[in-house]
């Protein structure tokens, strides 16, 4: 790999170094209204506290975390194939989540929550131990100059963290079409302890036939770049 090591990275999220840079965008007077007006029935506001999530989602069911959902299109695709499992979409970009939320009201989701705020606070405050069955991180932003890797989602503590928050024998899915990102994944996961590659040759997994094509893959697969999935299941030990 010719990037930084990325076990030389911290074993503590470093909160001063974001995953993302809050870009205005344009909101369209749909997403605007559907911010305004869907909200309450599908959006969690941070707190700062813990979220009992039985209780927002009135039952216990398997729970699925979808990081940076972009425009949510694909995590509405899932959602809906699921209505067993119960979904929540973390995003920060303010159009994008209100186009998930119209996607929502479209094909009337009961099963799907979302959230506005970074992922790192969210999983290290409002989520507990074993809150999630699956994380699905989807494209996330590949930050390709080596100056800014520190700024990449994927770090051994931010690894350290979701395994402290999905349960033993939980599913971690990844993926990326930008192939130096796809083998800086590998190489933070494989040495974490908390995770085991569901690969049998503990590479990259096939694309799964459930996962949709992203906006953010599309725009990719026009570019000639090929994606990468990657499967970790967490371990059953423990893991402290
Ligand atoms: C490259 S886009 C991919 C979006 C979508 N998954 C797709 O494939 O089309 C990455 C998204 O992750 C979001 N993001 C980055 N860091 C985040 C964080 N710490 N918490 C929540 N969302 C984040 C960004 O706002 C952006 O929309």
């Amino acid at each position: 790999m010719t990037s930084q090591n990325p076990s030389d990275l911290p074993a503590q999220p470093n909160r001063a170094i974001r995953s993302f840079v809050l870009r205005q965008g344009r909101i369209t007077s749909a997403q605007s209204r559907a911010l305004a007006q869907l909200w309450p029935s599908y959006g969690l506001d941070f707190t700062g506290g813990t979220l009992d999530l039985d209780a927002i989602f009135e039952r216990h069911a398997p729970r699925t975390l979808e990081i940076g959902f972009g425009d949510g299109e694909s995590l509405v695709t899932i959602a809906a194939a699921h209505p067993e499992r119960d979904y929540i979409g973390l995003e920060v970009h303010e159009p994008g989540v209100g186009h998930c939320l119209l996607a929502a009201q479209q094909a009337d989701l009961k099963n799907l929550r979302v959230m506005r705020h970074d992922a790192v606070e969210v999983l290290m405050h409002a989520l507990k131990s074993d809150d999630l069955d699956e994380v699905l991180i989807y494209f996330p932003d590949p930050w390709p100059k080596k100056r800014h890797h520190k700024r990449r989602i994927i770090q051994p503590a931010f690894v350290q963290l979701l395994g402290e928050r999905i349960q033993p024998g939980g599913r971690l899915r990844l993926a990326t079409d930008w192939a130096p990102y796809a083998h800086w994944m590998l190489d933070v996961l494989s040495t974490s302890n908390c995770f085991d590659n569901a690969a049998l040759d503990q590479g990259f997994v096939k694309r799964p036939a459930e996962r949709p094509v992203t906006k953010f893959e599309r725009r990719g697969l026009r570019l000639g770049h090929v994606a990468h999935d990657l499967e970790f299941i967490r371990k059953v030990v423990s893991i402290t």
